[in-house]
Parts: C-alpha cells; sequence; structure tokens
C-alpha cells in the first residue's frame, strides 16, 4: 500500500520532526547511505521548475537512485493518456513518482491509481516539499519553530498553505496578510484554524489586511509572487491589488529584531520583494534554496519503506 505525500499534514507532527531531523543531519554533510540503491523515481513535470527539479533530481543521485524526468510534452497527463493510466505504467517501472500539476485533484487520481507512493512537487493547492525546506531554514537560522510567529505578505496561494500548516504542526504562528478579496475562502481559512486548534494553538492563525501589522515584531517575513503558475491571465489584476504588499528594507525594519526573510522562488522584484531583497543582511533565501534539497532527501527516505 502506497504511503503519499500530497499534503504536509498527510505526515503526524512528530513525523515532520523527524523528518526535519533528517534533513538537517543531510544539511550538517551526515549522509545515511544510498537507500535508492537499484531504484527508480519518475519526476512528472506540467509546470515549469528550477529547484525543485534539480534538488529531487541531485538527491535522487545522492541516495543512490535513478531519476526519470517527464515533462508535459513528453506524456501527456490527461490527454495523451489517462492520468491513471500513467500513474498505473509509472508503478510498474518505479518506486516513487513525484509529480508537479496544475491541479490537486491530477494528484489525488494519480496517487488513487498508483502502486507506488506519489509526492506533491507542487500543485495549486498545496506544496509541502517547500514547506519542510522552509521549516528547516527557520530551524537553521532560529534555533526552534515552537513559539516562532511567520508573517507571509501575500497571496493565498499553495505556498502559504503548506506553510501555515507546517507551522500549526511545529508550534509556530502564521500570519497571513493579502489584499482584499485574496483571502483564503471562508472553508479554507477555518480548514487551516482545525489544524493549528488539534495542536493546541488555536489562536495560532491570523489573516490581516495590513502587512505593517502582519509584520510586527514576527521572527519570520515570507513573501510569495503575487501570481502563481497557472493563473497568468490575472496577472495585471493582480499586479493592481497587490500594489504595496512588498517585503523591502522599510517593511522588514518593522519586524522582530532578529528577523528573517524568506522567498521560495523565482522572485519578481518590483513586485512581491523589492530589487536587491534577496541579498539583505537578513535575507536567508538561499539557504532556503539549498534546505530543498536536504529536505527532498529526507522526504525520499521516508516514502522509501512502504515502496
Ligand atoms: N505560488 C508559486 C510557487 C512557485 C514555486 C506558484 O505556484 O507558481
Amino acid at each position: 500500500m502506497a504511503t503519499d505525500f500530497l499534503s504536509i499534514t498527510d505526515l503526524t507532527a512528530q513525523g515532520l520532526t523527524q523528518v526535519l531531523d533528517n534533513a538537517d543531519n543531510f544539511r550538517q554533510g551526515q549522509g545515511s547511505g544510498t537507500p535508492l540503491k537499484g531504484k527508480n523515481v519518475a519526476m512528472l513535470f506540467e509546470k515549469p521548475s528550477l529547484r525543485t527539479k534539480v534538488s529531487f533530481d541531485i538527491g535522487i543521485h545522492d541516495l543512490g537512485g535513478h531519476a526519470v524526468y517527464l515533462g508535459q510534452d513528453e506524456v501527456g497527463l490527461g490527454g495523451r493518456e489517462s492520468v491513471e493510466d500513467i500513474a498505473k505504467v509509472l508503478g510498474r517501472y518505479v518506486s516513487i513518482i513525484v509529480a508537479r500539476v496544475f491541479t490537486h485533484e491530477t494528484l489525488e487520481r494519480m496517487a488513487n491509481a498508483a502502486s507506488v507512493p506519489v509526492v506533491n512537487a507542487l500543485s495549486d493547492y498545496e506544496h509541502p516539499c517547500q514547506a519542510v525546506a522552509d521549516l528547516l531554514t527557520i530551524r537553521q537560522h532560529r534555533g526552534r519553530l515552537d513559539g516562532m510567529t511567520v508573517a507571509f505578505v501575500g497571496d493565498s496561494n499553495n505556498v502559504s498553505r503548506s506553510l501555515a500548516l507546517g507551522c500549526a504542526m511545529t508550534g509556530a504562528s502564521f500570519r497571513l496578510a493579502p489584499p482584499n478579496g485574496y483571502e483564503f475562502s471562508a472553508p479554507d481559512a477555518e480548514a487551516i484554524r482545525a489544524v493549528f486548534r488539534d495542536h493546541g494553538n488555536a489562536e495560532g492563525f491570523v489573516m490581516l489586511t495590513s502587512p505593517d501589522e502582519a509584520v510586527a515584531g514576527a521572527d519570520v517575513v515570507y513573501t510569495d509572487v503575487w501570481t502563481s503558475m497557472g493563473q497568468e491571465d490575472e496577472s495585471p489584476m493582480r499586479r493592481e491589488a497587490f500594489t504595496g504588499y512588498q517585503v523591502n528594507d522599510a517593511l522588514m525594519g518593522k519586524a522582530g529584531p532578529n528577523a528573517i526573510f524568506m522567498h521560495d522562488l523565482p522572485a519578481h522584484y518590483g513586485e512581491e520583494v523589492a530589487p536587491g531583497m534577496l541579498d539583505h543582511k537578513q535575507s536567508v533565501v538561499f539557504d532556503q534554496s539549498e534546505n530543498r534539497l536536504h529536505a527532498q532527501k529526507a522526504i525520499l527516505e521516508l516514502l522509501l519503506p512502504s515502496s
């Protein structure tokens, strides 16, 4: 029976801490051999990718396995062949399927049909592998997660959802500041709040409209693109709505004195982030990018025993 990783909440809080500990060991150069030796992993990508693709490819190689990359033009997911048929066929060749898709439902269909674990390498709903790397980075730079306050200035999207849920599971609080009209829907916000409640931090999730209010005294300031992949048609409208929701030096000055700046990238300078912010003295963005590699290895290792 395959155990999938479609949402960060597919892990227990204890499981997530274990993954973070293992990822931290990889970060510190303490690898754990070649558990993927003789195994193959399919990487099926409907959307472009730099960090996710390269970190999975190298992570699989470092663990002794072989990665097969399949772009949308080659496979024709749901067009040339059905999602289910592709999942069933790949399951005969590989031990894990890593997939980046437009709609989360595609992942769920794939996971239902596949005989091997399916990993969410980004959907429109969640980006759990990113969240693992993000939590690892916060731990690396702030020493802990429990009691931390993460301020996310930007969209209610895949990245903010996974990070909010990951914060709930690790004792951190999460303040989201999207412009009016870009909040999580009421049921989505309630679903996130329920995870905070379940982990004993009922007040841990707050939605605000003011970036200043969100970052006030925060330990982490995070932003992501205003327009996610698949929303390109909305870009002019979003550019207007998100004006003022930019992380820059002035906004960082309103966060806590040791606050770190994070961005999952790619960055759109002049939109969600001011030019130069990635090299700001409080930026940990390139450590965050590096941590994608350590996180992917820990995630692959976790899924391996059941594959
Ligand atoms: N929210 C962004 C994340 C990119 C890594 C997107 O989905 O395009």
